[in-house]
């Protein structure tokens, strides 16, 4: 088995490098970040990821996973390296893949011998070239390495069993050592039949983007069909499960909600768009699937504001849900930002409750009330916007939540409530395309 350094220990690079570790190999996590070095070297996750602290400590445990601030010494001591640093979106809509670039000088100035370089990041179409040209640049002598583009498929909340089960293993590379170290390293999947993609470099990293913007195509387009359902009065969800039951849709990813959110599909779709303008083409459906995405957000704000019949000043609202999905305590890009803040502008007071995800949200709203359990953020509100799907508002007890309201109000904009309970409560509610 190789040495490994993965530089960036963020979810990608974390759940990559205990991952790729409780494969077989030996595995550094590097990271310029010395506190949350400390952290993992304590035995401490970062980030809320169900599962990822056994992976980690199980491997710390059998010494094939340790973690380090020596990112220079590290490069020069592994034979494969990972990239798995951000590419946030830029001011224009384009991944800013500076910190990739970064890490590949690096890559290129500390090359004592030859190594696969590997990209994990999001990166646009071309990256891959340009990584290898800033590593050409840099190095100091006629060292060879090889290069893989190895997207990551890994959903928030269950990166681990994604990571460690996944459908399939994409890798661009360019060549055929370049394959066999990385098929090496994925040699438990290999042996267990899951399809490792061997392909161009390019090719890996048009796959990675194509399948992020279909499934938020998926997404968007069940959400206009979920709108359509509540004007004439069908039911969203067995349109969906007949929808889903047909083997060429498939059933996953057409749950109706408030527009998806997440560090992922709302960035990448942009970027993808972005990358096709650049050799003038359109994404036409992509384009599409956006404005209906930031369409549905407005639409739910618009059934809170019916609910309540326009009167929205001076109201009281208990928010249940910040994160963009449940399993997480990422916010990024969750609807819930949205309705708070149109919330906020209308001169509603808010509490709002998340099981994990309270904190990152104070980060970015500080000036709302955040509550500890359901219960304390629902006493004597006028109404309640369930934003995310989490198992806990799947069970509330909808009598105890009728008890505790001024007024018996909810929006469920993940379908999650059963709705003859909420009429035998007599409960004002709506939802998604299930009136
Ligand atoms: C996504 C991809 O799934 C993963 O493969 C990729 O590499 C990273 O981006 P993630 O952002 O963690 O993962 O979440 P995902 O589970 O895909 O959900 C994204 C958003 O879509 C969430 O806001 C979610 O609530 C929403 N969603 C998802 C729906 O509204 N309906 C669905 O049916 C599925």
């Amino acid at each position: 088995m190789k040495n490994i350094a993965v530089v960036g220990t963020g979810y990608v690079g974390l759940v990559t490098g205990a991952g790729i570790s409780d494969f077989g190999s030996k595995v550094c996590c590097l990271d310029i970040d010395i506190e949350k070095i400390k952290l993992l070297n304590n035995g401490k996750i970062p980030i809320y990821e169900p599962g990822l602290k056994d992976l980690v400590d199980r491997n710390i445990k059998s010494k094939r996973l340790t973690f380090s601030n020596d990112i220079e010494e590290s490069i020069k001591y592994a034979e494969i390296i990972f990239i798995a640093v951000g590419t946030p979106e830029n001011k224009s809509g384009e991944a800013d893949i500076s910190a990739v670039l970064q890490v590949a000088e690096l890559i290129g100035k500390n090359l004592n011998n030859y190594k696969l370089i590997c990209t994990k990041s999001t990166v646009p179409v071309g990256t891959g070239k340009q990584i290898i040209n800033v590593i050409n640049k840099h190095k100091q002598n006629n060292i060879q390495f090889d290069y893989c583009s190895n997207p990551e498929f890994l959903r928030e909340g269950k990166a681990v069993s994604d990571f460690l089960r996944p459908d399939r293993v994409v890798l661009g590379v360019s060549s055929k050592k370049a394959y066999d170290y990385m098929k090496d390293i994925y040699r438990p999947l290999y042996i267990n039949k899951t399809p490792l993609i061997n392909t161009t470099i390019e090719t890996a990293e048009m796959i990675k983007y194509a399948a992020n913007a279909f499934l938020a195509l998926k997404i968007s387009y069940i959400n206009e069909v979920a709108n359509l359902c509540d004007e004439i009065g069908a039911d969203i969800n067995v349109v969906s499960e007949a929808l889903g039951s047909d083997g060429r849709i498939s059933p996953k990813f057409l749950h109706p909600g408030p527009g998806f959110g997440g560090s992922c599909f709302p960035k990448d779709t942009k970027a993808l768009v972005k990358i096709a303008k650049k050799y003038e083409l359109n994404m036409n459906t992509i384009d599409a699937a956006i404005k209906t995405n930031n369409y549905q957000r407005r639409r739910m704000f618009n059934k809170i504001e019916n609910l309540l019949e326009g009167d929205l000043k001076n109201k009281k609202i208990a928010v249940l849900g910040l994160s963009f999905k449940q399993e997480t305590d990422d916010v990024r890009e969750s609807a819930a930002i949205e309705i708070i803040l149109e919330l906020i502008n209308r001169e509603v007071s808010i509490n709002a409750y998340d099981p994990v995800a309270n904190d990152s949200m104070k980060k970015l709203i500080p000036d709302i009330e955040y509550k500890l359990n359901w219960q304390s953020a629902v006493k004597g509100c006028d109404a309640v916007v369930i934003m995310t799907e989490w198992n806990e508002f799947r069970g509330l007890n909808l009598e105890e939540l009728k008890e505790l309201m001024f007024t018996p109000i909810i929006l469920d904009t993940r379908n999650i409530l059963n709705i003859s309970e909420l009429k035998r409560l007599e409960f004002k509610f709506d939802n998604v395309g299930r009136k």
